[in-house]
């Protein structure tokens, strides 16, 4: 039944479009409400793709797969004419892209791992579950039903609903499990629903190869895939350029929100893109599709404007998101005191009553600002431009662009930031088997089956910020500031 549709729904996309996807819906829709509270994860999931000798399957995969949309992937910035497109406001429109698809990045000899390596990583990638050539994180196979109304929310528009933006670049070390559980995230969220863009650093460990191998596999199964390649920057840069950098890479990761083919600019998400669809920004960490799933579904259920988990560093034992959180006391989840030392890294929310109670119970609180290796945020205000990352001025004290991003949220009116403890990720692997050990899996701390908010867990939103905030550009250094 569910294979038959899934296919259905492929055969529409090519043929009949939404259309056909609405008829389609109101048939098996019964099925999911009368599952409910089983858990589902496997059985009723559109198939991995296959993954075949990457020497047989290499011919389609460079061929634009015209199946799944018009506008696909990193096609919608090298073919449309610039002359008949507004111009953008962006600062790195201009930055010399390449588009991968045009490239032919893995037909030329460039790589710099083999082919058989490639082929490794990818194949890992699409074996969510089983492959055991990486050491990985591992991560719950079965999902509980809380999240099924994520899918079927998205499932009666037929359109994009959930719209992955990944800056990466070196990424190996991580990227298998990074990638293969937003793959397996989009198979349960629905593929057709998701889109996934990623702009990457040219880099020496075949992240692009990877990433271009595995462009087609998850068009595949019909989620739409945008990917951009840009030269890295050179690591002796300043701290400022970088931060520069970070905001102008997290604006261009967006763009696809923006433009649809070669129609140029849409002043709102009518059409591809629904107009409650979110943006998940995955920096490069080790996490598991609960984590995922749950920081959405407690986005929508507490209607907030952004949401993030924690990060670890040491092994699940120090706040790892330093520099962008702030409590709504305005200061550093914990104190660093002017030597820049971590020595009161334990005590967490320590001038924050409300947050460390909150804290202790894993339950989500409002924060002044926070980043957590990943945010879910609202796509329509990007896409309408009333937000953008920036960085700082010369002059002003230095703040990361996601602090800066809070800081607009909380002047427009706009500011129901979520921090979610019951989600705990790392930058690696590694790190993250602590982090979840010592933190715990969302599974541990929420009733995968229970598909509605704790009456306990339910935020009263603060609308007025907290007097002043402290403003860290580097552990040394602080000063109060105002928040707006
Ligand atoms: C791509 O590769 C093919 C064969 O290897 C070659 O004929 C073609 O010119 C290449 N295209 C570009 C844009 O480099
Ligand atoms: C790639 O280039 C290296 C040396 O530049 C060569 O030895 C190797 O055979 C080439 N591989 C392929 C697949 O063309
Ligand atoms: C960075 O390194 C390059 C050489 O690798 C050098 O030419 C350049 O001046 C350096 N820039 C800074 C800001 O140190
Ligand atoms: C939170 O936990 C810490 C240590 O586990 C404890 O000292 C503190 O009293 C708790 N605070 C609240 C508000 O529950
Ligand atoms: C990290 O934590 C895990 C789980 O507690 C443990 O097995 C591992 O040995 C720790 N690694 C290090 C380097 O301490
Ligand atoms: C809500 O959470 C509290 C504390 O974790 C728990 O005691 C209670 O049973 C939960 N209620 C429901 C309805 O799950």
């Amino acid at each position: 039944m569910w294979q038959r549709r899934y296919n259905w729904v492929l055969a529409s996309t090519v043929a009949l479009g939404l259309v056909l996807t609405v008829l389609l819906i109101k048939l098996p829709h019964k099925k999911d409400i009368r599952n409910a509270g089983v858990a589902i994860f496997k059985g009723h999931l559109p198939p991995v793709p296959d993954y075949e000798d990457s020497h047989v399957a290499h011919e389609d995969a460079y061929t634009e797969p015209k199946t799944t949309h018009t506008s696909s992937g990193s096609a919608g910035y090298t073919i449309h004419n610039p002359a008949a497109e507004p111009v953008t406001t962006s600062s790195v429109t201009t930055s010399p892209l390449k588009s991968t698809l045009n490239s032919n990045s893995t037909a030329t000899n460039s790589s710099s791992i083999s082919r058989q390596r490639i082929d490794q990583f990818v194949r890992s990638i699409l074996d969510f579950e089983d492959d055991d050539t990486f050491n990985r994180l591992s991560c719950p196979s079965s999902v509980g039903s809380r999240y099924s109304q994520l899918r079927e929310t998205a499932d009666t528009s037929g359109q994009v609903r959930y719209f992955f933006a990944l800056n990466m670049g070196e990424s190996a070390r991580v990227i298998t499990r990074m990638m293969s559980t937003i793959v397996e995230a989009m198979r349960f969220l629905g593929p057709k629903n998701c889109a996934v863009s990623i702009v990457v650093e040219k880099s020496d460990d075949g992240t692009n190869e990877i990433l271009a191998e595995l462009k087609p596999r998850v068009e595949a199964i019909g989620a739409r895939f945008f990917l951009d390649e840009v030269r890295s920057i050179p690591r002796n840069s300043t701290e400022a350029l970088k931060e520069k950098r970070v905001a102008e890479l997290r604006n261009k990761v967006l763009e696809p929100l923006k433009f649809v083919g070669a129609q140029g600019l849409i002043d709102d998400l009518a059409g591809i893109y629904s107009p409650e669809a979110l943006i998940i920004f995955v920096d490069q960490i080790a996490l598991c599709p609960e984590d995922i799933l749950e920081l959405v579904f407690q986005h929508v259920k507490q209607g907030a404007s952004m949401a993030c988990p924690f990060v670890w560093t040491g092994n699940g034992t120090q706040f790892g998101d330093l520099l962008v959180s702030r409590s709504l006391a305005g200061d550093t989840f914990f104190e660093i005191p002017h030597d820049g030392s971590l020595a009161y890294s334990q005590d967490l929310f320590w001038n924050d009553e409300a947050s460390r109670g909150h804290f202790n119970t894993s339950r989500p609180f409002q924060v002044f600002s926070c980043w957590g290796g990943m945010v879910t945020l609202d796509a329509a205000s990007f896409a309408e431009k009333t937000f953008r990352f920036q960085s700082s001025r010369p002059g002003e004290c230095q703040m990361a662009s996601a602090m800066l991003l809070a800081r607009d949220m909380w002047r427009r009116g706009r500011a129901k930031i979520l921090a979610v403890p019951s989600i705990n990720v790392a930058r690696y692997d590694e790190e993250a088997v602590g982090a979840k050990a010592l933190r715990g899996y969302v599974s541990d701390h929420v009733d995968s089956l229970q598909p509605r908010l704790n009456q306990t867990e339910y935020i009263s939103w603060q609308t007025k910020p907290p007097g002043m905030i402290k403003c860290l550009p580097d552990l040394k250094h602080s000063k109060w500031i105002a928040p707006t």
